[in-house]
């Protein structure tokens, strides 16, 4: 098997694992009052707020979104809800099963369609979405599958439509080293080698480059116009503020803000990234 295959097969089984019989009630609650969730995910949450800049949420209304990497569908679903008509796909078959039980148990306006299997094996129609997105996604794709997913992307987007994926962004070295002998949730420290090795290979990420500079690369193969925007560079301090109300203030604030650094500051230091592409080349 090769590494490729290996790293999908190792995501596959991950992602089973933990969407299995998956409750989706919290995405009910979260669709079923769609405003309120909105108003807060996308101005506290990096990864909301990064996809939804820009008015996302306005723009996807009544287009067709693709979603790649769909895992518990909360995205989809949102999307599904505020109008969009959504195709998703994730290489967990689980992921179609939580897409049966949301179209079951909410109305949508155009119940969402998953995508079985592997998307690069795809029968949809060429140049047929507004948009395509990714959330926390390409990351887990080796760098010649990722090349073959942003072809595919080219391919089925419209050619004034919009590809968007956030991702972890990994700008310099030497704060990378730091962070992998910082002990965090299940990871243990680099420092702890045998812990780190036994975390290392149930890890579904491959080793592979989360540079800004290696997304804009292997986008301008595809695409005419291709945008980064850090996101995270002060918010990454909120975990000095515990929980609850206070965290989520300083959260806002340094959302808001830290788009004001100058480049030099928030390229390197930032935690995350929005890869906007746009003008595909086919
Ligand atoms: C970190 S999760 C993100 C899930 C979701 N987008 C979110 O924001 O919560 C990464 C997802 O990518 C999916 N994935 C990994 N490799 C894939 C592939 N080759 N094709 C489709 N999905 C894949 C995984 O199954 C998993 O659901």
């Amino acid at each position: 098997m090769s590494s490729t295959d290996h790293n999908q097969e190792k995501n596959k089984e991950h992602y089973e694992k933990l969407y299995a019989n998956y409750n989706i009630s919290n995405i009910l609650h979260w669709i079923n009052n769609l405003e309120k969730f909105l108003n807060s995910a996308t101005t506290t949450e990096t990864s909301w707020f990064g996809l939804y800049q820009n008015n996302f949420r306005e723009k996807i209304k009544g287009k067709k979104v693709l979603e790649m990497g769909c895992g518990d569908c909360t995205n989809a679903a949102v999307m599904a809800a505020l109008g969009a008509e959504v195709y998703a796909n994730d290489i967990a078959s689980e992921s179609g099963e939580i897409v049966r039980k949301l179209n079951e148990n909410y109305t949508f306006k155009q119940p969402i369609v998953f995508v079985e299997g592997d998307f690069l094996e795809n029968n949809l129609t060429s140049k047929s979405f507004d948009f395509v997105v990714g959330k926390a996604f390409l990351h887990h794709l080796t760098i010649p599958v990722e090349k073959l997913f942003l072809k595919e992307t080219a391919r089925l987007l419209k050619s004034n439509g919009e590809a968007r994926f956030f991702e972890p962004a990994v700008n310099s070295k030497v704060l990378d080293e730091i962070r992998w002998h910082i002990p965090i949730g299940g990871r243990p420290s680099k420092f702890n080698k045998d812990a780190f090795k036994i975390w290392k290979e149930n890890d579904p990420h491959p080793d592979r480059s989360f540079s800004s500079q290696h997304w804009e690369k292997a986008g301008t193969a595809f695409f005419g116009e291709v945008e980064i925007i850090p996101v995270g560079t002060l918010e990454r301090f909120s975990r000095f503020f515990g929980w609850g109300e206070r965290r989520n203030r300083y959260k806002r604030w340094a959302l808001k803000s830290e788009r004001f650094l100058p480049g030099f500051l928030n390229k390197p230091f930032t935690r995350s990234q929005l890869i906007v592409y746009k003008n595909p080349r086919v």
